[in-house]
């Protein structure tokens, strides 16, 4: 049976694209339903122009029983939030334990939290002087980008970085990564365990099949290798 996933996006959608993208490939899960807290998102306009469903959620899309609503009915297996900016009302944490993932364009738990989020967090990455970022998929509790860590990439930082340079950069490792772990979490294949131990073993593993599955981009996998191995 194909798993249906919610997208929640609230830009552009260039993530939501990326997912559709391989997914189509991948198979085994489907975007069944695009939702945005701003009825202007591209995100939104993009789904609907191919036939998706789309739903706008309600002023800070705070509405816990308008959202468990919306994702029974369209009997929704997983949530991926895609450049969602608010924070997953606690009700619906609860109800999708280990089935909402998030990506955030920064390494956490650095560099993440309230108010932190698109150039922000560029600038605070270039500002601290550190040589490596990248994005982090993990999975959403009620605490903002705090919830268990599944995977994350290194995208170099370079002296002369710009934080549209940067972000850019990172932008295309997001691309890469969010799809997988959604593919990966749709079908039940990562999943969140009480037993830390055993969910980090878990998580190294799927790490490594990532790893493995990385040359489709090779100017990205280029300056990967030069941010880890120089
Ligand atoms: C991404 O960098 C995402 O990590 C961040 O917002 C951006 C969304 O981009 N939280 P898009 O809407 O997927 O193009």
């Amino acid at each position: 049976m194909t798993a249906r996933i919610a997208v929640f996006a609230s830009g552009r959608g260039s993530n939501l694209q990326a997912l559709h993208t391989y997914l189509e490939r991948a198979g085994g899960a489907e975007i069944v339903l695009v939702a945005s807290d701003r009825a202007a998102s591209g995100a939104l306009t993009w789904a609907h122009d191919r036939g998706i469903t789309t739903s706008t959620l309600g002023s800070g899309g705070d509405d816990a029983r308008a959202i468990l609503h919306l994702l029974a009915t369209s009997r929704i297996d997983s949530v991926v939030l895609a450049g969602y900016l608010r924070l997953v009302p606690a009700e619906v944490v609860r109800a999708y334990r280990g089935r909402i993932v998030n990506v955030h364009p920064a390494l956490l738990p650095a560099f993440g939290g309230p108010g932190m989020y698109g150039a922000r967090v560029h600038r605070a990455v270039l500002a601290s002087g550190t040589r490596v970022s990248g994005p982090t998929v993990h999975f959403v509790d009620e605490v903002y980008d705090h919830g268990a860590i599944i995977a994350q990439w290194p995208v170099p930082v370079f002296p002369d970085d710009t934080e549209a340079a940067l972000a850019a950069r990172v932008l295309r490792a997001e691309h890469l990564l969010l799809p997988r772990v959604a593919h990966l979490v749709a079908l039940g294949r990562i999943t969140v365990h009480d037993d830390e131990r055993s969910r980090g073993a878990q998580a190294a593993r799927e790490r490594a099949a990532f790893l493995l599955a990385t040359p489709e981009d090779d100017a990205l996998a280029e300056s990967m290798a030069g941010a880890v191995g120089a």
